[in-house]
């Protein structure tokens, strides 16, 4: 496979982090982005060794300007831009009823998940017209396909509306070759699931999981793997459930 520029958002860990590893194995260069520089210099020292080259660039992707200098980054240090992977994102508090859900959580909720997909896009799909194609892989989540007693309202809304900007984008840029899909993971053995719920309940919620597992970092990151793939050529629009069966959407 030709080598390609992957811009990943939310790559300072987690799955953005193991998706950095994926495709530096694969001989890719990587623009590796975070609201917190350090944790993307991190996962740019880890893949040092292998890849095209990577740089961590410091970015919170709700805000436009920091979007736009970003890529321009991006395009200064590796002249184009092949694959934008939208992993970044933040969540609320766990268990949170709506009626008591501050109006900041909605905006930081609804900003960093889909506004910074919004915006990451925005500014990428022009260098993608440019190249006469690419692919955007966004992130939605179990949560999205159907509800999230766990993270409430802001993150059920914010990982629905990023399918419907997936469906509309997927559309729109058809006609430039630029393919738009999204990764609906389910609850991941994460730092981010031990921040929300202790190991008690993360075992009860192993139970309910038809493949009796929570789910690893590579099992999304060798999907994504695909989907920036030659072997998708023909996706587009599509949701993909990574979820062990948990939700069957
Ligand atoms: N972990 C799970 O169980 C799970 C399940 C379903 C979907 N997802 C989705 O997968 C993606 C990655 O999940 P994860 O578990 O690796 O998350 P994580 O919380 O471990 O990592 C997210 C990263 O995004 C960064 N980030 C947060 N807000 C940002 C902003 N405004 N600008 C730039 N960077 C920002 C954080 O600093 C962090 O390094 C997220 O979109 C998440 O919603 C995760």
């Amino acid at each position: 496979m030709e080598q390609r520029v992957v811009l990943i958002t939310g790559a300072g860990r987690g799955v953005g982090r193991c998706m950095a590893e994926t495709f530096a194995r694969a001989g890719d260069a990587l623009i590796i982005a975070d609201i917190v520089l350090a944790r993307a210099e991190e996962t740019a020292a880890m893949v040092a060794g292998s890849g095209a080259g990577a740089i961590a660039v410091q970015v919170d992707v709700g805000a436009g300007p920091a979007v736009a200098k970003m890529v321009a980054e991006g395009i200064a240090r590796f002249g184009r831009l092949d694959v934008l992977i939208n992993a970044a994102g933040s969540y609320g508090k766990a268990f949170r009823a709506t009626h008591e859900t501050p109006d900041e959580e909605w905006d930081s909720v609804l900003d960093s998940n889909l506004k910074g997909s919004f915006l990451c896009a925005k500014y990428v799909i022009p260098h993608m017209m440019r190249n006469k194609g690419g692919r955007i892989i966004n992130f939605a989540s179990n949560a999205g396909r159907s509800s999230s007693p766990l993270l409430g309202a802001t993150y059920t809304s914010a990982k629905t509306g990023i399918i419907g900007l997936t469906r509309h984008l997927a559309v729109e840029y058809a006609p430039y070759n630029i393919l738009v899909n999204t990764i609906a993971p389910g609850p991941l053995r994460s730092d981010r699931v031990s921040d929300l719920i202790d190991e008690r309940m993360m075992a009860d919620l192993a139970t309910r999981i038809p493949l009796g597992r929570l789910g690893e970092f590579q099992d999304v990151a060798d999907v994504v793997f695909f989907m920036a793939s030659d072997s998708a050529r023909y996706m587009t629009g599509a949701i993909l459930d990574v979820n062990g069966g948990f939700v069957l959407a």
